[in-house]
């Protein structure tokens, strides 16, 4: 069978099942954790979905007008990092659930000179914090403490990690790549159906504090579509950075008031934690798949050396063969992510605190010892799979990505965590806080937010950065730019990057076929696999269900941004991910 015909027929079985899933059900990831998303993916439509194609430059966001201020500044001349650093401060005005200044993240930049870069501004534990703050005197995890309440939020790192990607790689200023972020939070923007399902999420936790319903709620009142969103305190601190840089974020009044916001709330944050947060550039992680070389995210994110030891277990498998969705395919995968996330539970953590064992688990050694534990025909029991090193010690987020004419990529996943973050604001500074602290480790073998089972590895020290699953990548074929991918959705981040690179590589989908495609997804306990409703037919399920598995369906999760590089047509394939209805890909 062609691989179009594979995709149709994958398709067409898909959507029976679709109407069979009319009641999905939840994971044990909780609700709060889980993105939010578009429609159901639009199976009927998949064998058609076409990207967005532009013969120069693309950027593709989960936000309309983001996507729009990232391809003006590239009109303007400014290189893909100049976009991405306003696009960055613009999400933070228009996605305020996820694109943020109060959280952290990561940057991929493949330059067109060949160099790979990796920008870590993920958030740090106050230097008050210690193992046990999110446990009562029994040892005890406390509900909420992690999410909730002031001990969520650590150190943010954006604006340090934006402004140092534009100082060392950008040709802009910092004023005019902060200019049209400004202008939105000012003179506000018309909120769409996209935008309204989102901020409705939370329109009872806006509620609870003054200074947070004066600007999410309408004089009380959930906003509704057209109206328009003006954030004029946001506008005043992105004045604030726009004009004296990070010292007034780190140093200034804007420490001072989340530091005084912190106190007042029972959080540990001090002006020191501020004056002491930086950021830091180090190598990506990179590893060969099938004559593609992925460039993706090392430690603190567990991503990229988790998606790459995947791929390094599936590498001999016949994946082009078996197809999408197929129950080899799926046995095959969610096998290989079993024994991965077991081993990112168990060996992965901030590197200025632990060493990880990157080299071990990608070697081929590593895949092959996995592989031999496979069975053909029967699931492993995650009770069964253990760090397979030895011993040891022990909806959120939001991705885009940009290609400028020159061939320059960035990659950027961050996030304040859940869905507006810790749900608070410091005084009038006008952004949420995240509630980043949840990613750590609360207590070794208790699931976090996103079920993850962690060990000591992950524990709260101060200073420290928590392991995230944030996965910016980009994907070269013969050193030159093939993909950018990345999308939200906690733990899921590593599966849905991972599934868009092989939809494509494998399974000869294009861009947009590939990020709408129905996903699956195993990450070791909770010992079930996820999916979502037309990713597996009613034949495939009951196949996979007799060799041991069990599915939870979930409705959609994850928003991947991507951009591809056609190597028939030489254009450029941009995708906004159909479950982010407000996003966009644009280019010229
Ligand atoms: N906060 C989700 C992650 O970084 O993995």
């Amino acid at each position: 069978m062609s691989k179009a015909n594979m995709l149709v027929a994958a398709v067409i079985a898909a959507s029976a099942f679709l109407a069979a899933d009319a009641q999905a059900e939840q994971t044990s990831i909780s609700k709060q954790a889980l993105d939010v998303t578009g429609p159901a993916t639009t199976l009927q439509t998949l064998a058609e979905a076409k990207p967005v194609t532009a013969p120069h430059a693309m950027v593709v966001t989960a936000q309309h007008l983001a996507t729009q201020v990232g391809v003006n500044i590239l009109k303007q001349g400014g290189n893909a990092v100049d976009a991405a650093v306003a696009v960055g401060y613009a999400l933070a005005v228009v996605h305020p659930c996820c694109g943020n200044i109060g959280g952290g993240g990561f940057m991929v930049i493949h330059l067109a000179s060949g160099k790979n870069l990796f920008l870590d501004f993920r958030e740090k534990a106050p230097l008050k914090a210690t193992p046990t703050m999110f446990q009562d005197a029994q040892g005890n995890v406390v509900p909420g403490l992690s999410t909730k309440s002031f001990l969520a939020v650590g150190v943010p790192g954006t604006v340090m990690g934006l402004n140092a990607a534009l100082k060392k790689y950008g040709t802009m200023t910092l004023q005019q790549v902060m200019a049209p972020a400004i202008a939105l939070a000012k003179d506000g923007y018309v909120l769409q159906q996209g935008d309204i399902k989102i901020l409705d999420t939370r329109n009872k936790d806006f509620a609870e504090h003054p200074n947070v319903a004066a600007i999410f709620l309408d004089h009380g009142q959930p906003y509704k579509v057209g109206d328009k969103l003006v954030q004029p305190q946001l506008a005043r601190t992105l004045e604030l950075i726009a004009k004296d840089g990070s010292k007034v974020f780190y140093k200034g009044p804007i420490a001072r008031a989340v530091v005084a916001a912190s106190e007042q709330n029972g959080g540990l944050l001090t002006m020191k934690d501020f004056a002491d947060y930086s950021v830091a550039w180090s190598k990506p992680v990179s590893c060969e798949y099938r004559g593609y070389e992925v460039i993706s995210s090392p430690p603190p994110s567990s991503g990229g050396t988790t998606v790459c030891e995947i791929l390094q277990i599936i590498k001999p498998y016949p994946f082009a063969k078996w197809g999408y969705g197929s129950v080899e395919a799926t046995h095959y995968l969610a096998e290989a992510e079993r024994f991965a996330f077991a081993d990112r539970n168990t060996y992965l953590g901030d590197p200025a605190f632990v060493k990880n064992p990157i080299a071990q688990l990608l070697s081929p050694q590593h895949a092959a010892w996995i592989r031999a534990r496979i069975k053909p025909d029967a699931a492993t029991p995650s009770s069964k799979v253990k760090g397979s090193l030895g011993g040891t010690e022990g909806q959120h987020t939001t991705h885009y990505s940009v290609v400028d004419a020159k061939g320059n990529a960035v990659s950027v996943t961050y996030t304040i965590n859940f869905l507006f973050g810790v749900g608070q604001i410091a005084g009038d500074t006008g952004f949420f806080l995240n509630d980043e602290m949840d990613d750590f480790t609360s207590k070794p073998g208790v699931p976090n937010a996103f079920g993850l089972v962690q060990g000591r590895i992950d524990e709260v020290r101060p200073g420290k950065r928590p392991l995230s699953s944030m996965t910016p990548t980009v994907v070269l074929r013969k050193g030159k730019l093939f993909m950018v991918t990345g999308s939200p959705g906690g733990s899921t981040i590593i599966s849905t990057t991972m599934e868009s690179i092989i939809n494509v590589v494998d399974f000869g989908m294009n861009m947009q076929q590939a990020v709408d495609a129905p996903r699956m997804h195993q990450q070791w306990l909770p010992d079930l696999v996820m999916v979502e409703p037309g990713y597996l037919t009613p034949a495939t399920q009951a196949a996979l269900e007799k060799m041991g598995y069990t599915f939870k369906m979930v409705h959609a999760w994850g928003a991947d941004e991507a951009i591809l590089r056609n190597s028939k047509t030489h254009l450029l394939e941009g995708a906004n991910d159909d479950r982010r209805t407000s996003g966009l890909a644009a280019g010229y």
